[in-house]
C-alpha cells in the first residue's frame, strides 16, 4: 500500500519535461561560439537530477524514521535507506558523463574519456563535489545495513544530510555573488525536503507494516508530525530566501519563467500545509488500528503526489537560467496569471477561506450571500481581470513593479470572489463559463508581443483547466448531502 503512496512522486516526470519543452530547453541549439548540447544530455541531466532527488529523499526519511524516530530502530527502513543511497549513487555516477557532455558539448557515449573525467573530477569544485558525495552515498548504502542503535542511527544520518547539502555549494546557488547565503539557505531547503517528503513515505510503511504495535505506529506518527512541522518552516523560510537572492521583487516573479516557476512552488507548499494541517488533526490521532492506517494513506497520497509536483517543478527551476530582472514593457506570463487568477484562490476556498458573519443567528454574510446568489457576474470579473492584468503590468504608467503588484492583487481578489460564488449551490455554469473563456483570455496575452511559445501558453491554458475542473470536485464534494457522520476527506471542505 505505502508503495502505491510513494508512486504519486512520479507525478514530477511529466511536470518535469513539460515545464522544460515549454522553455525549449530539450532541444538542441546552435548558438555560434558555444558546444552544441546534444539531445540526449538535455534530456538525461534533468532525468538524472530528479532521480538524484528523489533516491536522496528517500534515503534520509527512511534513516530519520528508521534510525531515529520508531522508538527502537527498524531494520527494514534501514534496508530501505541502504537501496535508495544505491540509486542515489548509481544517479551520482550518471552525473559525470552527463556533465562532461554539457559542457564539452560531446555525445553521452564519447563522455567517459578518462583523461576528461578525471581533470572534472580532480580540478573543479563541481567534480570534487560529486566524488565527495560519492564517498559519502557509499558510506550511507553500506552502513545502512549496520545501524544497531540511536548512535550509529544518528551517524548515517549526519553523513546522508551531507550527502544531500553538498549539492547546494554548486549550480545557480555556487555561482551567486551572495554565495554564502544562497549555499546555506539551499543547504537547508534540500535537508528539509529530504526529511520530510522521504519520512512521509517512511513513516507510513511504518505505520502499517503487519505486526507493528499500535503505541509504537501512534508514538513515530507523532514524533514524525512535530519534525514536519518544523521542515516545512525551515522549507518554506530558506526557499523563499535563496528565491529572493535571484528574483528582485514582484515584477520578476510575474514575468519570467524562473519567477513562474517560484510562484507555481509555493502555491504547491500552501496546498501542502493545507493537506498537512488536515492529516494532523484527523489522521495523526486515528493511527492505532486499520481504519486510522487507511486515512492515513488516503491523505499521504494526496500529499506525495504534491511533493512530486513540487520537486519537477524544482528540477525545472534549477535547470532555468535565473532572470536580469524586470523592465518597463515586460509582459506577465500566462502561468502567473493561471496561478494569481485560479490555482492559489483554488486553495484558499479548499482550505475553507470565505467570509464569515460571526453572527449569532447563523446566516451567510452578504457577500458569502451575492456570490451564492449570483455567480456568473464572478465569472465574468474573473476572465476581465485576466485581460486587464496584461495592460496593467505592461504599461508604462507605474513602475513595473507597482504595476505587476496591482495587477496581482486585481487578479487575486477577482479569483478568490470567483472561486468563492463557483463553489456555492448555483456554481457549476460560472466555472463551465470561465472554463470556456480562459483560452482567449490567456491567447490575448500573446497578443502583439508574444514573449511566450505556444507551448507554454498551452502549459497555462491546461493547469487553468485543471484548476477549474479541481473546483468543480471541491464545490461537488462540499454541497454533497450529508446524511451520516461525515468521513474525513483529503478533499473535502473543513
Ligand atoms: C515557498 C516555496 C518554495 C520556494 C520559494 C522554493 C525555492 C527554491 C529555489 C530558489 C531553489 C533553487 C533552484 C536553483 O538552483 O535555481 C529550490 C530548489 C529545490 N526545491 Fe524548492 N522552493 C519551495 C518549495 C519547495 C517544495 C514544496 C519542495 C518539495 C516538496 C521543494 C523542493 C526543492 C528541491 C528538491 C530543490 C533542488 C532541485 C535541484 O537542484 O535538483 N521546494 N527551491
Amino acid at each position: 500500500m505505502t508503495r502505491r503512496v510513494a508512486l504519486g512522486l512520479l507525478a514530477g516526470i511529466p511536470v518535469l519535461l513539460l515545464v522544460l519543452a515549454s522553455l525549449d530547453a530539450l532541444r538542441e541549439t546552435g548558438v555560434v561560439g558555444l558546444p552544441v548540447v546534444p539531445w540526449q544530455t538535455l534530456w538525461g541531466l534533468p532525468l538524472d537530477r530528479w532521480l538524484r532527488d528523489i533516491a536522496a529523499t528517500l534515503a534520509l526519511g527512511c534513516v530519520v524514521v528508521g534510525g531515529l524516530l520508531a522508538p527502537r530502530p527498524d531494520p527494514r527502513l534501514l534496508r530501505g535507506a541502504s537501496l535508495a543511497a544505491l540509486v542515489w549513487l548509481a544517479a551520482l555516477l550518471a552525473q559525470i558523463p552527463l556533465t562532461v557532455s554539457e559542457l564539452l558539448g560531446r555525445p553521452w557515449a564519447d563522455s567517459l574519456d578518462p583523461i576528461i573525467v578525471t581533470s572534472l573530477l580532480a580540478q573543479t569544485q563541481l567534480g570534487q563535489l560529486l566524488v565527495a558525495q560519492i564517498a559519502i552515498v557509499g558510506l550511507v548504502a553500506v552502513l545502512g545495513w549496520a545501524v544497531l542503535g540511536r548512535v550509529t542511527g544518528a551517524v548515517v544520518l549526519a553523513l546522508a544530510m551531507t550527502a544531500a547539502m553538498l549539492p547546494a555549494l554548486a549550480g545557480h546557488s555556487g555561482l551567486h555573488a551572495g554565495h554564502t547565503a544562497a549555499s546555506v539557505s539551499l543547504a537547508v531547503h534540500l535537508v528539509s525536503v529530504g526529511v520530510w517528503v522521504g519520512g512521509l513515505i517512511a513513516v507510513c510503511a511504518y505505520v502499517v507494516a503487519p505486526g507493528r504495535r499500535p503505541s509504537d505506529a501512534v508514538t513515530t506518527l507523532r514524533r514524525f508530525s512535530v519534525l514536519a512541522l518544523v521542515c516545512v518552516l525551515l522549507l518554506a523560510e530558506s526557499g523563499l530566501l535563496n528565491a529572493s537572492l535571484r528574483v528582485d521583487g514582484v515584477g520578476t516573479l510575474m514575468t519570467t519563467p524562473y519567477g513562474t516557476l517560484i510562484l507555481a512552488k509555493s502555491v504547491v507548499l500552501c496546498a501542502l500545509v493545507v493537506l498537512g494541517w488536515r492529516q494532523r488533526r484527523y489522521a495523526v490521532p486515528e493511527a492505532a488500528d486499520a481504519t486510522g492506517h487507511r486515512l492515513l494513506l488516503r491523505f499521504a497520497a494526496f500529499e506525495v503526489l504534491l511533493m512530486g509536483i513540487a520537486i519537477g517543478l524544482a528540477v525545472a527551476l534549477s535547470r532555468t537560467a535565473p532572470p536580469a530582472g524586470a523592465i518597463a514593457g515586460d509582459r506577465i506570463t500566462t502561468g502567473s496569471l493561471t496561478l494569481l487568477a485560479l490555482a492559489l484562490p483554488l486553495v484558499l476556498v479548499w482550505a475553507g477561506a470565505r467570509p464569515s458573519s460571526g453572527r449569532s443567528d447563523g446566516r451567510a454574510p452578504w457577500f458569502a450571500r451575492i456570490t451564492a446568489a449570483y455567480p456568473e457576474p464572478f465569472a465574468v470579473i474573473v476572465v476581465v481581470a485576466a485581460f486587464a492584468a496584461p495592460l496593467i503590468v505592461a504599461s508604462a504608467a507605474l513602475p513595473i513593479g507597482l504595476a505587476t503588484l496591482l495587477a496581482g492583487v486585481v487578479l487575486l481578489l477577482a479569483g478568490w470572489a470567483f472561486a468563492i460564488a463557483a463553489t456555492g449551490p448555483r456554481g457549476v455554469p460560472a466555472i463551465v463559463l470561465v472554463m470556456v473563456l480562459w483560452v482567449p483570455a490567456l491567447w490575448w496575452t500573446t497578443v502583439g508581443e508574444p514573449v511566450e511559445t505556444w507551448l507554454q501558453v498551452g502549459v497555462a491554458v491546461l493547469a487553468g483547466e485543471a484548476c477549474l475542473a479541481l473546483l468543480l470536485v471541491v464545490r461537488a464534494r462540499r454541497n454533497r448531502p450529508r446524511t451520516a457522520e461525515p468521513a474525513p476527506d483529503p478533499v473535502a471542505a473543513a
